[in-house]
């Protein structure tokens, strides 16, 4: 099998090889989900904990239907309400859930790292489900399988990343996987919202949206993290919908068949046109949303099989 990783951290540790094997397995499960044949006792006798010490409405209750689907124990840990709030630590909370013998913990952590060091600390198979600015590498997994499923392929393509890209981790884990896959990669952002030194990742990067855009097979719009800002990075809302918000004359730059995405959560009328996101011609978000269930249930197929192999090996 070429999977090799214990853990899913970050797309940083994943080869290309691995990737296609995870996006091939989940692209079963996508057809499964949709016939409802998955497998159900793929996971059974693992427990999965979730643990969320960030709101989340879409990735966790994806994570809790994969796990669901196949059979896995699934826990949900109220983060906000646990000892956590008595000011416990990080690695005390973990290795007292490291006691009750978890298989899979899917964690989410306002702190970038946060999940790594607490990979370390524990014996389930660990995956990040987005940690601070850093990884969240399960959302470009299914963004992957999305641009694959709708574009044919996933490799020389123009993709175009737009918006807060300095605030974002999902940015962060597209860009090195479709680095990884070989595609082109445009960045469009205000000079305030894009980090320095990231044309070291070889992307192109741009201000302007039109010229951004011209081109693109893919354009992928990011949210306005406002909780993540101290102030002051755009002017307002208005405006920035005015300069980089999607609009149709601005999509009119891309290919005519360009595909549009968005992770989700949208803030319509900031960084995207209603319009533009209801358009089923054009708008692949609720795919990416369909396709998350599946990548999370490869991701945890393939680390419970590696699991089992180190568990029967020791
Ligand atoms: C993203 C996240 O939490 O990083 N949302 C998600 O997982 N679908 C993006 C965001 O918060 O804007």
């Amino acid at each position: 099998m070429t999977f090799r990783a214990r853990h899913l951290l970050g797309i940083e540790h994943l080869a290309p090889d691995e990737i296609t094997t995870l996006l091939d397995l989940a692209d079963t499960y996508a057809e499964a989900n949709r016939s409802g044949t998955a497998p159900r006792d793929r996971l059974a006798g693992l427990t999965q904990i979730n643990m969320f010490f960030e709101n989340s409405t879409r990735t966790q209750a994806s994570f809790e239907l994969a796990g669901k689907r196949l059979g896995a124990d699934v826990m949900n840990m109220g983060m906000q309400t646990s000892s956590l709030k008595k000011g416990e630590t990080l690695i005390d909370t973990a290795l007292t859930l490291n006691a009750m013998h978890p298989d899979l913990l899917v964690v989410r952590h306002p702190s970038s790292g946060a999940v790594d060091l607490l990979a370390q600390k524990v014996n389930a198979a660990v995956l990040n489900a987005g940690d601070g600015r850093h990884e969240h590498p399960t959302q470009a997994l299914l963004d992957a399988l999305t641009i694959r499923r709708a574009r044919g392929r996933l490799h020389r393509l123009s993709i175009a990343i737009c918006g807060d890209i300095a605030h974002s981790r999902v940015a962060r884990s597209n860009i090195l996987l479709l680095g990884k896959m070989e595609n082109r990669i445009r960045l469009i952002a205000p000079p305030t919202l894009m980090p320095s030194g990231i044309a070291d990742f070889g992307a192109e990067v741009f201000t302007d949206m039109r010229a951004g855009l011209d081109g693109a097979d893919v354009v992928m719009m990011l949210r306005l993290q406002k909780e993540r800002m101290d102030g002051g990075f755009i002017p307002s809302e208005r405006e920035y919908f005015h300069r980089y918000g999607l609009d149709a004359e601005k999509l009119a730059y891309a290919k005519p068949d360009a595909i549009v995405m968005h992770p989700g959560p949208m803030n319509r009328g900031v960084e995207i046109d209603g319009t533009i996101a209801d358009d089923i011609n054009r708008s692949v978000i609720q795919t990416q949303v369909e396709m998350g269930v599946a990548v999370r249930m490869a991701a945890m197929d393939l680390l419970a099989q590696n699991l089992r192999a180190d568990r029967a090996a020791a």
